[in-house]
């Protein structure tokens, strides 16, 4: 193998220039060049196909630094269709004249639907990435467990996750973490929780603090880490009265409550309580927005001012509760350490699933309790439903206790190996130095996006 490309798909995390340089040092050390794709599928979909050789002479480039976030080739959520027979002959065709043997994708579920009907082409690897940490299965045979319906609206194809096992055994978990998921949780628990708790607490307010993940609650689960007094996530209906009667509970004893909301919760009637805009985004995902807005205006109801007013805690049930959307401050930034080291291992990882000779395998990150953390690997297809349908993984519902509202004793035993040692020292240090650095005041921001820019060529 002379040459691979690489590209960034999906929605971007702050381990993505970090799982590029893993592989790029990789690709250094078995003399192979990387060209990175501009702007993920949308790049291969440009007939002058935007690249960048990321290792001239196989040395790295000085623009690629693992320790910043996003990705310096800039990301898109255009997919390839895998029944487009013209677009997918056109992207292999534009794919062979750069002279790549391989293609590494760095991505979550959409992703790896992108790059499957590639493989039937040239050999494809995918080297995960998503904060919402949903791309896995929480034990094999998980991926046969789905029903499909019909919409009756839209004729539409509908899935729905049957229970399956009750019981979780955490070293069966395929892709324990994905790199993404650490730095998002560090947010969503420090910037988010920790923050947000001492204004609640001084004003006697209700703050109800929406993390994303879509339909996955394992933001949700790690933002315990924030010591929330709640914490709602998407597998597990919300029931008003209960989560009326806990807040009233919490309220009477310490005057304020912190409740963290995974977006994609749904009521008891499964209906999403997140997805009032009902918009989607060019891979079909539901756009949620308004998760805990909804929450609020259903305390307010059921709780009404009189709660509020009655004993001078407040002026009105709607100005005690107050929401607060974390969005993509989750998503960008410095990855810390847990982060940096395991996307870096796994884009190394994947270079080497393609120098083997696998195709359309994903590079995974599994924990045993005395291995710790160590690199595998599985075919693409082993995610997919009966129907070939890959689906975002959903936390296990053994990791929630959902009568405290809060991670059950195996939701901790979960969350103990990625995030004891998951910030070195040098996370706090660059705090200490980058964040009040008097020259911040004189310089503007230098996008990397100018500098690669420059190094951008077209076939
Ligand atoms: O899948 C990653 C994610 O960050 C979700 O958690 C969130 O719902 C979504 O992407 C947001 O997408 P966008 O950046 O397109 O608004």
């Amino acid at each position: 193998m002379r040459r691979i490309a690489i590209l960034t798909a999906g929605g971007d995390t702050p381990a993505l220039n970090a799982t590029i340089h893993g592989a790029v040092v990789r690709a250094n050390a078995l003399k192979i060049e990387v060209f990175g794709i501009i702007k993920g599928f949308s790049g291969v979909l440009n007939p002058k196909v935007p690249h960048v050789l990321l290792n001239p002479l196989f040395s790295t480039i000085p623009e690629l630094n693992p320790c910043i976030g996003g990705t310096i080739l800039g990301a898109s959520r255009t997919y390839l269709k895998d029944n487009d027979e013209t677009a997918l002959h056109e992207v292999a065709d534009r794919l062979n004249s750069l002279g790549v043997d391989g293609l590494i994708c760095i991505g979550g579920d959409g992703t790896i639907n992108g790059m499957q009907p590639l493989s039937q082409y040239f050999p494809t690897a995918l080297a995960p990435k998503t904060i919402d940490n949903d791309l896995g299965l929480n034990y094999p045979e998980e991926s046969t467990e789905w029903l499909r319906e019909t919409d009756p609206a839209s004729g539409k194809p509908l899935y729905r996750k049957l229970p399956g096992r009750p019981d979780l055994n955490l070293e069966e978990i395929i892709n324990y973490a994905t790199p993404g998921y650490a730095t998002a949780v560090y947010v969503a628990a420090a910037s988010g929780v920790q923050r947000i708790r001492t204004t609640a607490e001084s004003h006697r307010r209700i703050a109800i603090i929406e993390v994303m993940g879509r339909d996955s609650g394992y933001i949700a689960l790690g933002s315990a880490y924030g010591q929330p007094d709640i914490i709602l996530i998407p597998e597990v209906p919300v029931n008003i009265e209960r989560l009326e009667h806990r807040v009233r509970e919490l309220y009477e004893m310490q005057k304020h409550v912190v409740m963290v909301v995974g977006e994609g919760v749904v009521d008891e009637s499964g209906q999403s309580l997140g997805d009032i805009s009902k918009s989607t985004d060019p891979s079909g995902n539901i756009k949620f927005s308004g998760a805990a807005e909804t929450i609020k205006d259903r305390l307010v109801k059921a709780m009404g001012n009189e709660y509020f007013t009655g004993k001078r805690r407040n002026e009105s049930a709607d100005s005690a509760i107050f929401t607060r959307k974390l969005g993509h401050t989750q998503r960008g930034g410095r990855p810390i350490l847990f982060d940096r080291y395991y996307a870096s291992q796994l884009g190394g990882k994947a270079v080497d699933l393609l120098v083997e000779g696998t195709n359309n395998c994903i590079a995974t990150l599994q924990w045993t309790e005395s291995r710790g953390f160590f690199l595998d690997s599985i075919p693409a297809n082993k995610l997919r439903d009966q129907w070939g349908v890959i689906h975002p993984r959903l936390m296990h519902k053994s990791l929630y206790d959902e009568h405290r509202f809060q991670p059950s004793k195996l939701g901790i035993e979960f969350l103990l190996p990625i995030f004891t040692n998951a910030i070195g020292p040098e996370d706090m240090e660059e705090v200490r130095i980058q964040q009040f650095n008097p020259g911040n005041l004189l310089r503007r921001y230098q996008s990397v996006n100018v500098d690669i820019q420059k190094r951008i060529r077209y076939l």
